[in-house]
């Protein structure tokens, strides 16, 4: 398996993004799944969402047993040239604005849950002070 020298490039590895041409870049290195991947246990879409960035924190987030760990050997097919390979896709964020919106409404209706009560204390209160004479 160490004779393997290929380095391949970042952009070269995510062309290989389907379930017939499968490559994932794992720990800085690069494992051709193709074959694989209809037979991985935690099925092809973990696989297939795990191509075109650095598959490490998804594969690793998944636990491995040591089993599976020597699998891989089965499928490296060389490493990755590490100057361009981002860490995840493309993320982009929720949106701020409906987060804080959503926030500000939970506590206009918390607020109103307390302040609901006193005003009706208030109320029979006033009442009662109102119509006491009589
Ligand atoms: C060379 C690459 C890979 C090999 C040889 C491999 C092998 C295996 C094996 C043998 C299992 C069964 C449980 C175990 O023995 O640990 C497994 C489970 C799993 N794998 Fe992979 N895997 C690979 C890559 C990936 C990648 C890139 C992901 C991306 C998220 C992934 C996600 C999972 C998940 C979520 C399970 C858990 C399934 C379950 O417990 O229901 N694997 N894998």
């Amino acid at each position: 398996m160490a004779l393997h020298k290929n380095v391949y490039t970042f952009e070269e590895v995510s062309k290989h993004n389907k379930t017939e041409d499968c490559w994932v870049i794992i720990s800085g290195k690069v494992y051709d799944l193709t074959s694989f991947i209809e037979d991985h246990p935690g099925g092809a879409e973990v696989i297939l969402a795990a191509t075109g960035k650095d598959g490490t924190s998804d594969y690793d987030a998944a636990g491995h047993s040591d089993y599976a760990i020597e699998m891989m050997e089965k499928y490296f097919i060389g490493k990755i040239d590490t100057t361009n390979v981002p860490q995840t896709r493309k993320y982009t964020p929720p949106e701020q604005d409906q987060y804080s919106a959503s926030m500000s409404t939970e506590f206009v209706i918390k607020f109103l849950q307390y302040l609901f009560p006193i005003l009706m204390l208030g109320l029979a209160f006033a009442v009662r002070y109102y119509t006491r004479k009589e």
